[in-house]
C-alpha cells in the first residue's frame, strides 16, 4: 500500500527530533505492506481522507521510531474486522475517527484503528469533511461537556439529557481556528452566550457570527473586562491566556487546550496571577466513539458544520504540510486524500 513515511536525516546531518524537527521534504510516499488486525477490537480501515495538524513534525510522538507514518484523523471504510470479535461495525461501513496520539498511522491507504476510536461517518459529509472533524471537534466537545462540566443538551438520541437552556457566558479565544470553530458552534447550540475572540474582526467577525457567536471581539477589545465570564476556553495561550484570569468570574472555569500551555496553572501561580476560586486546567483530548456519535448526529441535523480549508492528494504531502503550517486564509483543516 502507499503510505507517507518520515525518512531519517542523511548523515552527517544530526538526527531529527522535536528540537531539530524534520523539514516537510523528509516526508516520502513509500510502498509498505498492508497491516491486518491482530487483536479483538481492531479494525482495518481503507483511508479515504486524513488531516494535517500544524506542527506535527515537532511532536515527540513523531520520533518514537524510525520511518513513522503520521496522521490521526481519518474517514474511510471498514475492510477487515478481527475475526471472532463482537464488533458493532462490519466490513463496508463508512466510518470516521481519530487514532490515539501515540499510534499515528493514517497518512496511508490502510490503517489499523480501535473500535473505541471510530463511529459511523456523518451521512451528510463527504470523506474530506468527515476527516476534518474528529480531533478538533472532539477537543471542543471535551472542553465544554467534560472539562467545563456543561450538561449536554437534548440534541437527539445519542446525546440527550436535558433541554437546551442558558448555561451562562463563555469566552473562546482563537475562535476562528480549527478547534475554535467547533467551540463556538457547540457552545452556541448548548445555549451559552458566546463571545468569540480572534486577532482580527475584519477577517473573522462575520464568519464567527454565522457560526453562532453573539459577539466577536479582538483581544484588545477585552481590555478592562473584569470577572465577566462563567467559562473561558483558550486555544491560544501566552499573554492572551494570562489575561483571562482577570476576565473569568471568581467561581468560573478557565480551560486551555493550547499545547504550549500544558503547565499554565502552576506557572501562573508562581507569577501570582492565578486566582484560587477559578477552576483552571489544561487537558489533552481523550477521544471516544460517543463524542464522535454526538458530533455526527449534530452534523446530520444541520447543527454543526465541518470546515475544509484545502484538499491535497497524498502524493503532494510535502506541499500540503507546508500549506497547513503557514498562515492560510481558508477555514478549518488541510486534508490529504487517498
Ligand atoms: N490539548 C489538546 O488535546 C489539543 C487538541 C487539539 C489542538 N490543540 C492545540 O490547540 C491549539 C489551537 O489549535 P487549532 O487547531 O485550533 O489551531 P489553528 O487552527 O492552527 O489556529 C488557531 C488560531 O491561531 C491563529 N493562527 C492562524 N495561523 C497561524 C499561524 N501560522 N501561526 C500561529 N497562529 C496562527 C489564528 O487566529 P487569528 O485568526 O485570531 O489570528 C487561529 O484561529 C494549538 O496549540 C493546538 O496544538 C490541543
Amino acid at each position: 500500500m502507499q503510505a507517507v513515511r518520515l525518512h531519517p536525516a542523511a548523515p552527517p546531518s544530526p538526527s531529527y527530533s522535536p528540537s531539530n524537527p524534520a523539514p516537510s521534504t523528509a516526508l516520502h510516499l513509500d510502498q509498505i505492506p498492508i497491516p491486518h488486525p491482530t487483536k479483538p477490537g481492531q479494525l482495518l480501515i481503507r483511508i479515504k481522507a486524513t488531516t494535517i495538524i500544524r506542527d506535527m513534525l515537532t511532536w515527540p510522538e513523531t520520533y518514537t521510531h524510525p520511518y513513522t507514518t503520521l496522521g490521526n484523523d481519518f474517514a474511510g471504510t471498514v475492510v477487515e474486522v478481527f475475526p471472532g470479535g463482537e464488533s458493532a461495525l462490519k466490513v463496508g461501513d463508512e466510518v470516521f475517527g481519530m487514532v490515539h496520539a501515540d499510534r499515528p498511522s493514517t497518512w496511508a491507504e490502510y490503517a489499523i484503528v480501535l473500535e473505541s476510536e471510530v463511529a459511523v461517518k456523518p451521512r451528510t459529509l463527504e470523506w474530506e469533511g468527515a476527516a476534518a472533524l474528529p480531533l478538533s471537534g472532539m477537543t471542543a466537545f471535551e472542553a465544554l461537556f467534560e472539562q467545563a462540566g456543561l450538561s449536554l443538551p437534548d440534541w437527539g438520541p445519542v446525546s440527550g439529557v436535558s433541554d437546551v437552556k442558558r448555561q451562562g457566558e463563555v469566552l473562546i479565544t482563537g475562535a476562528a481556528g480549527a478547534v475554535g470553530i467547533y467551540l463556538v458552534q457547540l457552545a452556541a447550540s448548548a445555549g451559552l452566550r458566546v463571545v468569540a475572540a480572534s486577532s482580527s474582526n475584519a477577517r473573522n467577525d462575520e464568519f464567527l457570527r454565522e457560526l453562532g457567536a453573539h459577539e466577536a471581539v479582538e483581544y484588545s477589545g477585552l481590555e478592562g473586562v473584569k470577572d465577566r465570564f462563567d467559562i473561558i476556553i483558550d486555544t491560544v495561550g501566552g499573554e492572551t491566556l494570562a489575561r483571562c484570569w482577570g476576565y473569568v468570574k471568581e467561581d468560573g472555569s478557565l480551560i486551555s487546550v493550547d499545547s504550549s500551555s500544558f503547565n499554565f496553572v502552576k506557572e501562573h501561580r508562581k507569577q501570582g496571577i492565578a486566582r484560587d476560586g477559578v477552576k483552571a486546567l489544561f487537558f489533552i483530548i481523550e477521544g471516544s466513539s460517543r463524542a464522535l456519535r454526538v458530533l455526527a448526529e449534530l452534523v446530520d441535523r444541520g447543527l454543526l458544520k465541518s470546515f475544509v480549508a484545502e484538499t491535497y492528494p497524498i502524493e503532494r504531502v510535502q506541499e500540503a504540510y507546508d500549506h497547513a503550517n503557514g498562515r492560510y486564509t481558508g477555514r478549518g483543516k488541510v486534508i490529504l486524500t487517498l
